[in-house]
């Protein structure tokens, strides 16, 4: 059965693009349903409506609180009947009561290699480190800012002279091919999560991936 993918984005949307694009492919186990932004003008929902899929602008700006703009959120997320829900370039931070609700079910990308550089400016932080890597995870979410655990990661070289732009380039090259493949196991229901004590766990194909997620490109 084809599984139900609502995607939330903030900005220009192309992973989003790249999911919809996977999802026209017609072995694909999952369909995007509808979109979901906080932000009335972003490309991203233009995108979703060239595909003739729906979309829901929902300003936090018009909230009071974090609590009440994440009640509201997932009365409109939960109106698609998702199974997978996706964040693409979601710049929010996530009340506990949201990630519980969608738990096992809700994906990240974050454009480092986790644990390292969680939050904003990634790129120049690599560079500024002196990395020699870099590159993108995937991963669940959990109530911890970019801290849930890891699906599976991308590298791509840091080269002298490399500008924060040219790296997140590279990045987005990488994120566009991970996050449709990672999306689509959570459609096929082969990756789960699973929380012990104090730990939570990706499990892909009934074994538990290592803290970097899985070490083989598919
Ligand atoms: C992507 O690079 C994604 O990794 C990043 O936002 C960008 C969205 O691009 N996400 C985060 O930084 C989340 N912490 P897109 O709108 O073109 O898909």
């Amino acid at each position: 059965m084809t599984s139900r993918i609502v995607v939330l984005i903030s900005g220009s949307g192309t992973n989003l693009q790249a999911i919809i694009d996977a999802c026209e492919s017609a072995d694909y186990p999952g369909e995007v349903v509808g979109v979901v932004s906080n932000k009335n003008d972003a490309y991203g929902l233009i995108r979703a409506q060239e595909a003739n899929i729906e979309t829901v602008a929902l300003s936090h700006k018009e909230f009071e609180s974090r609590a009440t703009y994440d009640q509201a959120l997932i009365a409109k997320i939960d109106m698609f009947t998702p199974d997978v829900i996706v964040l693409a370039g979601f710049m929010r931070i996530l009340t506990p009561d949201f990630v519980q609700h969608y738990q096992g079910k809700l994906l990240n990308i974050h454009p480092s290699l986790l644990p390292k550089y969680q939050g904003l400016n990634t790129h120049q932080r690599a560079i500024d480190s002196g990395d020699k890597e870099h590159g993108v995870s995937v991963h669940f979410v959990t109530e911890e800012l970019d801290g849930g655990p890891v699906i599976l990661q991308a590298k791509v070289p840091v080269f002298d002279g490399d500008s924060s732009d040219d790296l997140a380039a590279r990045v987005h090259e990488q994120e566009h091919r991970v996050y449709p493949l990672v999306v689509k196991w959570l459609c096929q229901k082969r990756l789960s999560m699973k929380i012990e004590g104090e730990n939570e766990y990706a499990i892909l194909d009934k074994c538990t991936l290592p803290a970097s997620g899985y070490a083989n490109d598919e």
